[in-house]
Formats: C-alpha cells, sequence, structure tokens
C-alpha cells in the first residue's frame, strides 16, 4: 500500500477555498484506493504573517523540504499590500521556490473538448490538446550577471541583462523533459535561439548530448524558439513535451496556457533535483492563477486548476499514472455534462459554486470507479 506525504498550504483569497476541494478529493482517495495520504496543513503567505509576521514559518519551511509534495493554493491580497517587502506574501513563495530548488517548471496544457469553443482558435485546432511546457525556473537572463542599468554620462543611459546557462543546468532542465516524455507520448521539442545566442548553441549541443547519453528511447526534435511560438498557435497538437529556457519558457507558456481558456483551468508544477539515495524530486503543485481577491468568499472560484494540479502530483511525484487519468476523466466529466463555476459559464450554462464543482467531481471519480 502506497503512502505519500503531502504539506497543504492554501495561503490567501481563494486559496484556502480552492484548497477544501483538493482535500475532498484526497480524501476519496483515502477511502476508496490502495494509496494513503499523509497531509499536514500549513500557513504561507498573507495567512502565515497575520499569525507569525513571516510569509512562511521555519517549521511550515522545514516541513516542506521533507514531504513528498507540497500541494499550494495561492497567496497575496490587498490587506498585505503594505507590509514589509521580505515578509510580503509572495515571499512565502519565493522561498519555497528557492530553498527546495525548483529549476523545472511544468505547465501543462490540457484543452477539454466541453470548453473547446472556448478558445480563441478554431476548435479542431484545440480540441483534446494536451501538451507539456517544461521551463527552467531558476537561471538565464532574469538571473545573470551583470543586470543593470548604468549611466553612459552622455545623456544615455544603458540597461544591462545578461544570459547565462551552464551546461549542469541545461542538463538537468533536459533529464526531467525526457523522464516526464516517458510517462507521456514520448517525444520532446527543445526550443531555443542557436541562430543568433551562443547560449542557445549552448542549450542545444547539451540537449543532444543528454539525448545520446540514456534517453534515445524519446523522440527529440529542435526548433527555433520563435518559429515555435508559430508553430504552438498554428497546430499545438504536433507537441508532446517542449523544453526551454527562463524567458522563452516564460512566454511559450503563457501563450500555451490561452489555447485552453480560462485562468481558473491551469494546474502547474515545479520539481527539484531528484534525491541521490531516493531518487524522488521535491515537488510543489499550485494552479497558475493568484487569490483572486475580487471573488473571494462568493464560492465563485474554481477549483478545477487546483484540482487538475493534484494530479499533477498523482502522475510526477507519486508515479500514479491511473489515478492521474482518473482525476482528469472525472474533470472532463464533469464538464460534460455542463457544470460550469461562473468563469467559464455562457448564457444557459448551469452555473455551480466552488463546493458543488468540487462534489460533482469527486462523484464522478465514484462513478468512474
Ligand atoms: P489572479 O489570478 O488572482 O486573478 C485574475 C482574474 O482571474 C481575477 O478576475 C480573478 O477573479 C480571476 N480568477 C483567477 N483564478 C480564478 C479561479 N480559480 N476561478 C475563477 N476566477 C479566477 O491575479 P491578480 O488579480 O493579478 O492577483 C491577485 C493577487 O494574487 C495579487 O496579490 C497577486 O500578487 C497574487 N498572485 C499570486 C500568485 C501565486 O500565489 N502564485 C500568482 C499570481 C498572482
Ligand atoms: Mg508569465
Amino acid at each position: 500500500m502506497a503512502s505519500h506525504s503531502l504539506l497543504l498550504l492554501p495561503g490567501d483569497g481563494i486559496g484556502a477555498e480552492i484548497m477544501k476541494e483538493v482535500e475532498k478529493v484526497v480524501d476519496w482517495f483515502n477511502e476508496n484506493s490502495d494509496m494513503t495520504f499523509d497531509t499536514t496543513e500549513g500557513h504561507v503567505g498573507g495567512a502565515a504573517y497575520d499569525r507569525h509576521g513571516q510569509a512562511i514559518s521555519d517549521e511550515d519551511m522545514a516541513k516542506a523540504l521533507e514531504v513528498d509534495a507540497v500541494i499550494f493554493g495561492a497567496v497575496g491580497g490587498p490587506k498585505w499590500d503594505k507590509v514589509p517587502y521580505d515578509v510580503r506574501p509572495e515571499a512565502g513563495l519565493l522561498r519555497l521556490r528557492k530553498e527546495m530548488e525548483l529549476f523545472a517548471n511544468l505547465r501543462p496544457a490540457i484543452c477539454y473538448p466541453a470548453l473547446a469553443d472556448a478558445s480563441s482558435l478554431k476548435p479542431e485546432v484545440v480540441e483534446g490538446l494536451d501538451i507539456l511546457i517544461v521551463r527552467e525556473l531558476t537561471g538565464g537572463v532574469y538571473f545573470g550577471e551583470p543586470k543593470e542599468i548604468t549611466d553612459l554620462g552622455n545623456g544615455q543611459k544603458r540597461g544591462v541583462d545578461t544570459q547565462v546557462y551552464d551546461t549542469y543546468e541545461i542538463e538537468r532542465i533536459s533529464k526531467v523533459a525526457f523522464e516526464l516524455a516517458r510517462t507521456r507520448n514520448n517525444k520532446v521539442t527543445s526550443m531555443e535561439k542557436r541562430n543568433v545566442m551562443k547560449s542557445g548553441v549552448l542549450w542545444n549541443e547539451v540537449v543532444t548530448e543528454t539525448h545520446k547519453n540514456g534517453f534515445d528511447d524519446v523522440e527529440l526534435d529542435h526548433m527555433l524558439a520563435d518559429a515555435g511560438g508559430m508553430q504552438l498557435v498554428r497546430w499545438p497538437k504536433q507537441f508532446d513535451v517542449i523544453v526551454t529556457d527562463n524567458l522563452f519558457g516564460d512566454m511559450l507558456s503563457d501563450v500555451a496556457a490561452m489555447l485552453t481558456g480560462s485562468l481558473g483551468m491551469l494546474p502547474s508544477a515545479s520539481l527539484g533535483a531528484p534525491d541521490p539515495v531516493t531518487g524522488k524530486r521535491k515537488a510543489l503543485y499550485e494552479p497558475v492563477h493568484g487569490s483572486a481577491p475580487d471573488i473571494a468568499g462568493t464560492g465563485a472560484a474554481n477549483p478545477i486548476a487546483m484540482i487538475a494540479s493534484f494530479a499533477m502530483a498523482l502522475r510526477y511525484s507519486f508515479e500514479e499514472v491511473g489515478a492521474a487519468d482518473k482525476v482528469e476523466k472525472a474533470i472532463e466529466a464533469t464538464l460534460e455534462k455542463g457544470l460550469r463555476t461562473k468563469d467559464l459559464a455562457k448564457d444557459g450554462d448551469t452555473v455551480v459554486t466552488t463546493a458543488e464543482m468540487g462534489e460533482a467531481i469527486v462523484a464522478e471519480l465514484a462513478a468512474l470507479n
């Protein structure tokens, strides 16, 4: 019987509301499967600041480093706009990312057939889409030095950012991409700009080399990142896993996300290096959206991004692919029945609350059993 430990960090705003719905899914698996989840709840963001003046306590941070996966809601809100910079709500998430060394950010773009007409692209282009963007998260131009604005003394200034990648950084992110591809459709497309960037030349070389050394069962393509952007909009179903650097990944993952519709639908994962002894990666799963203070407390929050993030934990941290498929199928079936939270609703749809959507998904899980 597999047992997995989870740290739940609901955070602020709708974070707490959507976390309740994930807990229903976790409880369902505890009662109806041969997996058990050992869950602890902690505090992050404004919720943590209000308790003890830090965006995450040392105890919760230590717990995050210990568990198999962290399930994170969202942080922030106008209530904490004036708190000191280093204890602002976002600092909790940044500390988690830093101390857990989460260098791989996974953003899937899945288009559920029932929502294919909500995309800005033609339904046939997106229907059934299931791709995964693997973005390098801790290196590249957002962090490289020098990073400065200098005064040139002639009335001109110069802004400088530096794109830096070392071999090990490219190697570890490409390994993540190849390993993930093996659990999916076994294809990786690496994107860079080797035609104009030295870091792109190195990226291409290291991905190719990593592929040769232990991953040549996975299909590998290379594409220039600008052409990749065009292809994502033209025919996204040609891709399975896309691996790219921090900057291109930031843009391409936002483009891919919007192929499929609402912010309330988008899950994500951030992974660290495998433990040398157990081989397990540190991991944090969270919806892409924030704490949505404008709808907090109204029951309008869509819990699907949060529940789909838990499905990613099942797939990528626990290798429970069957259970992950099942959660995604339950989401799909709920949408097929026409249930919509307010963010997804069009005229004539049945609008349900956060809790009703969560309960409907659990009912579908039971029906699939
Ligand atoms: P947001 O993602 O919270 O909201 C943007 C819009 O989308 C809002 O109109 C909101 O109501 C809607 N929305 C978001 N998630 C939804 C859901 N699950 N169901 C239905 N509608 C949903 O972004 P915003 O408004 O820019 O930021 C609000 C707060 O969240 C800020 O304090 C920001 O710093 C924080 N934030 C936190 C993130 C995190 O915890 N990882 C990520 C992004 C923002
Ligand atoms: Mg972005």
